[in-house]
């Protein structure tokens, strides 16, 4: 019997107190009111039944957990900050899912200045993480928006992105080592800071991205940064996307890697916020169709990085790329730039219904494929306004739409699946990614296996039956249900 022969069925009253006394006091939550969190996501969109949230506080209790679930069938749910985009910890229906917060495995287990490392249980909140570097004279670069509620088990198992993916990378470029448990209950010890070790398959990679579908992260160690010294940051109006990455090589040329953000704000997303958003405001006089939040860094002081970053964008103004900028002054005003870009998600969200894209091509064909995209969002959905902002210099916007103004988004909504295809089929078109950072979840389970190069499928498939077997970790997640 595996988890598929009885897709969400409940679990059975003996094998529930077994994991109340295997857990034990404190270590689960099962009343109504506790589970209900768990069980919807963020958006509101996926909702599950699970009889028991664990709560274990050891990696060795997190073993034991697997272990009986690993025999008895019982399928398992990692879930950390509960900030999936697309269902990713959400239980499945039937009330056949245990979900497992590591909230109570907090401990930062070490700070290495001389190895430039960290390491920490899995269930810390990445905020507290990024101030446990801070406090060391580091840097943590890892930053998004969900950063005061994710934890560390959920941005690695999500392969996170965010704003500074640019200059560091993403979740994996971070992650030096790692601890798991495996789906049969053992530990794979991996929680190294080595810069080197080249000893036969990276099996850790295998983890990250996985989103809890081979094993459950419970610790991390990850690569820290010099802390910058100084930070610049400017919010520069433009005429269109192409004109931002002429901006981008030119920034680029100008400061070097010293850029660490470069996000694309259309004028519909700066208009939300300042309708929507407490504190937005319009930098500029007049309006423009596009801006960038560009931000660069530097370890050492550097007085000039400020007027360097001026300098250009005056040059670029002078060139014609650029048509205004205003760079921030002091910390508050850099917030307030940043709260431009930061609160797009929860401005759109304000304005009513809307859908989500996260695309990625590559950056030089972003100007064409979001001309190409608006032409087909308008031929099936009329009047929809399209939202695409993020990450340009990832080559990653989220490429959402908007009802049009006063509409219910009914007819929207209706035309959602036909548009989402068009969109992908697009992004497939260009050799492009139809989920730059938000994962598959269970939401995008059908595209992967659509979208996918039918080797990396297939690979998928044999890696997930090889080494969970009996299909209970994070059931109907990434893949469709292998038998
Ligand atoms: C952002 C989230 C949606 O970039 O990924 O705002
Ligand atoms: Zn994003």
């Amino acid at each position: 019997m595996s988890v598929m022969d009885r897709p969400g069925g409940a679990i059975a009253d003996a094998d529930l107190q077994a994991l109340r006394k295997l857990l034990g006091a404190g270590g689960y939550l099962d009343a109504a009111g506790d589970r209900a969190p768990f069980e919807t996501d963020h958006r509101g969109i996926c909702h599950g039944r699970t009889p028991l949230v664990a709560l274990p506080d050891s990696t060795a209790k997190v073993a034991e957990l697997v272990r009986y679930c690993a025999g008895r069938r019982i399928g398992l749910v990692p879930q950390g900050g509960n900030t999936s985009y697309c269902g990713g910890a959400t239980p499945r229906p039937g009330g056949g899912d245990i979900v497992v917060s590591l909230r109570r495995m907090r401990r930062i287990r070490a700070v290495d200045p001389a190895g430039d490392s960290l390491t920490a249980d899995a269930g810390c909140v990445l905020a507290a993480l990024q101030d446990a570097a801070a406090a060391a004279g580091r840097l943590l670069p890892m930053s998004l928006g969900s950063e005061g509620s994710c934890t560390l088990g959920g941005i690695v198992s999500t392969n996170a992105g965010g704003t500074a993916v640019l200059r560091y990378g993403m979740m994996r470029d971070l992650v030096l080592g790692l601890e798991v448990v495996l789906p049969d209950g053992s530990v794979l010890d991996q929680l190294r800071g080595l810069r080197k070790d080249n000893t036969g398959y990276d099996v850790k990679q295998l983890f990250i991205g996985a989103e809890g579908t081979l094993g459950i992260v419970t610790a991390a160690c990850l690569r820290l940064f010099p802390r910058p010294a100084v930070t610049a940051t400017a919010f520069a109006a433009l005429a269109s996307p192409g004109a931002a990455l002429t901006l981008l090589t030119q920034l680029r040329a100008a400061l070097g890697d010293a850029i660490t953000t470069f996000e694309l704000v259309p004028r519909l997303a700066l208009e939300l916020v300042c309708r929507h958003v407490p504190g937005g405001r319009d930098p500029f006089e007049r309006a423009h169709d596009w801006y960038v939040l560009a931000e660069a860094t530097a370890p050492q002081p550097d007085a000039d990085l400020a007027a360097r970053l001026e300098q250009s964008l005056a040059a670029a103004i002078d060139a014609g790329t650029a048509a205004d900028a205003v760079t921030a002054a002091s910390m508050a005003q850099r917030d307030a730039l940043w709260r431009l870009r930061e609160a797009i998600p929860e401005a759109q969200r304000a304005e009513g219904s809307g859908l989500r894209h996260d695309i990625s091509v590559a950056p030089a064909d972003l100007p064409r494929f979001i001309e190409e995209g608006r032409a087909l969002i308008a031929q099936h959905a009329p009047g929809a306004r399209l939202v695409a902002y993020g990450h340009l210099g990832d080559g990653n916007l989220h490429f959402n739409v908007s009802a049009a103004a006063g509409d219910d988004g009914r007819s929207l909504q209706a035309a959602g699946p036909a548009i989402r295809r068009a969109v992908h089929e697009l992004v497939a078109r260009h050799r492009g990614s139809f989920s730059a950072e938000h994962g598959i979840g269970q939401l995008k389970v059908d595209e992967l296996a659509r979208y996918e190069d039918p080797a990396a499928l297939e690979l998928m498939r044999r890696l997930k039956r090889a080494l969970d077997p009996c299909g209970i970790m994070n059931p109907g997640k990434v893949l469709e249900t292998a038998a």
